[in-house]
């Protein structure tokens, strides 16, 4: 094994040069490390005032959840707030409150209870949209979701695509929530500055 290494070294060498030989010419090109452009460089016109409104799917019962917790707070008391707890998700977002409306992208990332004294959860998503123009943009979100307040406001950090530059807040509230599955269906109104 330690034989196969040591051949294998020169190999690895020799492809990093030829792998790291058009950086090292455009390197030369460019020396600096950061300068002001102006925003047409990047395209960038007027910035704009968007409202997207769109329904999330947080399923964590049957056969197919797209919320699926990945960790706990085993050695603490965990207490009625699930302190500690972290839920992967990948939550589809509709049109409409029904799972079966139109699909227009998933939110994916984590939450996880961040509060010892109320439910109150720490948000690190992406939302991830498919519809038209908007397919393969995304926005970020990071922020606190006291899920048992009427409305909820999340700050929107960034966003790619149509939605570099984006900064703005999202207010979620809960449309419905199944006491016995724990599925939720979340109401959002997101509202960003982007270009
Ligand atoms: C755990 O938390 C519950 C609810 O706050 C409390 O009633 C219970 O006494 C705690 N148990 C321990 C071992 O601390
Ligand atoms: C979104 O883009 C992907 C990849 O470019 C493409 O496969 C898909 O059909 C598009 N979806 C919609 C709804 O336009």
């Amino acid at each position: 094994m330690a034989k196969i290494l040591k051949n294998l070294i020169p190999f690895f060498l020799v492809l990093s040069t030829i792998c790291s030989l058009p950086t090292l010419s455009s390197a030369k090109k460019n020396h600096g490390f950061s300068r002001t452009i102006s925003p047409a460089k990047l395209g960038l016109e007027q910035e704009k005032l968007s409202h997207l409104h769109f329904y999330f799917h947080d399923i964590v019962s049957g056969r197919n959840p797209t919320a699926v917790r990945v960790a706990d707070a085993l050695m603490t008391n965990t207490s009625l707030t699930g302190f500690g707890a972290v839920v992967m998700i990948d939550d589809p977002l509709t049109v409409r409150p029904e799972l079966s409306s139109k699909l227009v992208g998933r939110a994916q990332g984590i939450y996880a209870s961040a509060s010892q004294t109320e439910v109150g959860l720490l948000m690190v998503l992406n939302f991830v949209f498919m519809e038209g123009k908007y397919n393969g943009s995304s926005l970020s979100v990071l922020g606190r979701n006291s899920v048992f307040s009427a409305v909820r406001e999340l700050p929107i950090v960034g966003g790619s695509g149509l939605f570099r530059f984006a900064r703005g807040y999202a207010h979620a509230s809960t449309h419905t929530f199944d006491l016995g599955s724990g599925d939720a269906v979340v109401e959002y109104n997101v509202y960003v500055y982007h270009y």
